[in-house]
């Protein structure tokens, strides 16, 4: 198998790659910092935006600030740095890449951090809860898309050959579409997770009923999900593809579960029938603790880890399959047989 790099693009200088891996990390300290923000109940730290305190936020003095302004305005400038970000991503797949759908790609992503950033500002200026939910489910969704864009500007991608697969091997097909179920389930169950976490906080009459039905169903949704990435995993085992990719996803889900069940118990306290197991814990309401801050902002990030590393597998996938994109694998199968 030969490893050249296909004869139009010089691998060793994958600008487009660096600036999305680049833009993935801001995004993954954005949704620590803005999962902190909630959890500190920080959100209206400050009531207006594009200002701070009246300041323009790019020149307010943010280090001489303190507690939930440290916390929330921090928020502001990571934003800030995933939009510049953004801007070279796109500069650089415009200059540098030769796949067209690739910079109209990129073009997508700018847009989306400059409607992220206006729906935070919204939050704010407005004091909306309902705002902060949708904010807080559309991150993730930001998230993914850079999370694609580091797979499809990978080296990996570009040489990738199909796998070579029996022609009535329905298995890997059926792998790849259990990677988009358990992809398109992360994301239903973070949206459902976002109900839990901001319901309690919306004035509407029917909070207390929204709150209830969304834990039932977010309980009920975590082991579908569980059920689901079990057997992507063992797939991945038995047909050899993307290995790591679904034993990590599984691991990260059981992490995910224990962070779940945590964050209940230093919100909420002990369920009733736990404690004649394990007797009353006195942990409800510390949410300013640090440890328990972690917990419940660490359940919030797996989710978003658990929804762009099923992706990760599912694109993948799609690309060892010849599944995705008809027409740009075509061109990029012709690149990929040049190389050989
Ligand atoms: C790409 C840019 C951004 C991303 C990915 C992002 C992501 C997030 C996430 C994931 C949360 C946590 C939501 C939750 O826990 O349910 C959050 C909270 C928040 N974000 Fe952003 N954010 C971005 C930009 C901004 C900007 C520019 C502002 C401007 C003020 C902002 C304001 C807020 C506020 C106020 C909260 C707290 C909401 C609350 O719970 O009261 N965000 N953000
Ligand atoms: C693999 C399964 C799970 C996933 C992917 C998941 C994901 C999430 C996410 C992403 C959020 C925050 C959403 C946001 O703020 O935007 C959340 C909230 C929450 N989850 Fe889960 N969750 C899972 C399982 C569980 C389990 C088993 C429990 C146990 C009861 C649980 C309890 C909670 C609670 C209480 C909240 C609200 C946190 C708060 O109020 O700050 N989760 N979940």
């Amino acid at each position: 198998m030969s490893n050249n790099p296909a004869p139009n693009h010089r691998v060793s200088k994958n600008h487009a790659h660096v600036w999305a891996w680049l833009l993935f990390c801001a995004t993954l300290t954005l949704l620590v910092v803005g999962g902190i923000v909630t959890t500190t109940d920080s959100g209206m730290a400050f009531r207006d935006w594009m200002t701070s305190d009246g300041t323009f936020f790019l020149t307010y003095d943010w280090l001489s600030s303190e507690g939930d302004k440290f916390i929330e305005h921090g928020h502001r400038l990571l934003g800030a740095l995933a939009g510049f970000l953004a801007i070279g991503l796109f500069v650089v797949c415009y200059l540098t890449e030769d796949r067209p759908w690739v910079t109209k790609f990129s073009l997508v992503i700018l847009a989306g951090v400059i409607l992220q950033g206006i729906l935070g500002g919204a939050r704010v200026v407005f004091d909306e809860r309902l705002l902060a939910l949708i904010h807080g489910c559309t991150g993730p969704l930001f998230f993914a898309l850079t999370a694609a864009m580091v797979v499809v500007t990978s080296t990996w991608w570009r040489q990738n050959k199909p796998a070579s697969l029996a022609a009535d091997d329905a298995m890997p097909r059926r792998t790849f579409q259990l990677a988009l179920i358990c992809t398109g389930l992360t994301y239903a169950q973070l949206v459902v997770g976002a109900i839990v976490r901001h319901s309690p906080d919306l004035t509407s009459q029917l909070a207390a009923t929204v709150f209830r039905v969304a834990v039932y169903f977010h309980v009920l949704l975590a082991f579908v999900l569980l059920g689901h990435v079990l057997l992507l995993g063992m797939r991945c085992l038995r047909t050899g593809l993307q290995r790591w990719g679904g034993v990590g996803l599984l691991g990260l889900v059981l992490v995910q579960l224990a962070l779940g069940m945590s964050t209940w118990v230093v919100k909420y306290g002990m369920p009733m029938w736990a404690t004649r197991f394990v007797g009353e814990w006195t942990l409800v309401n510390r949410k300013a603790d640090v440890i328990s801050s972690a917990i419940i902002t660490g359940h919030m990030v797996g989710g978003s880890l658990i929804l762009v590393i099923s992706l990760m597998i599912a694109l993948r996938l799609g690309r060892q399959l010849r599944v995705l994109l008809p027409r740009v694998t075509a061109s990029e199968t012709r690149i990929a047989e040049a190389a050989q």
